[in-house]
């Protein structure tokens, strides 16, 4: 059995028929074709598939699509200006934030609502704040000194 629902997404209103269990992470990904957002460990472990959710982090790989329904999703995609980069992404490039970028998008998204609820965070705010978004690459630094460049800013 299908839902027809619908799902506003960076600001455009997707409508769909979803399964009553697909989780938004593949509804975003698999049903609108936004694939910025990953797909980790399915298990609200890893972060990899954070989005906003009228501005607050959630794991969107154990969150039901239909749960998000009359909501403000906000994704990786949705960070950017068009084809100008949001300064936390500009930042992450500079800073050596990135590496194979499995994890970026969740960070991304996990930084972005830490930066809105606490605009001058401290290094020890931030590594908090990010403690719930795995990395397997970097060691965390090049994250953490990105976050910390554009607070305030
Ligand atoms: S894929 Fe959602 S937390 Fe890992
Ligand atoms: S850059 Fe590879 S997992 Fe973070």
């Amino acid at each position: 059995m299908k839902v027809a629902a619908t799902l506003t997404v960076n600001g455009v209103a997707y409508p769909l028929d979803l399964d009553p269990a697909t989780s938004l992470l593949h509804a975003v990904r698999d049903a609108i074709g936004l694939t910025g957002s990953k797909e980790g460990c399915d298990d609200s472990e890893c972060g990899a598939c954070m989005m906003l959710l009228d501005g607050r982090p959630v794991n969107a790989c154990s969150y039901l699509a239909l749960q998000a329904e009359g909501s403000e999703v906000t994704t990786v995609e949705g960070l950017a200006a068009g084809e100008t980069l949001a300064p936390l992404q500009e930042a992450f490039l500079e800073q050596g934030g990135v590496q194979c970028g499995f994890c970026t998008p969740g960070m991304l998204v996990s930084a972005t609502a830490l930066l809105a609820a606490n605009p001058h965070p401290s290094e020890d705010e931030v590594r908090v704040g990010l403690a719930g978004n795995l990395c397997r690459c970097t060691g965390y630094d090049g994250i953490v000194r990105a976050v910390l460049s554009v607070a305030g800013s």
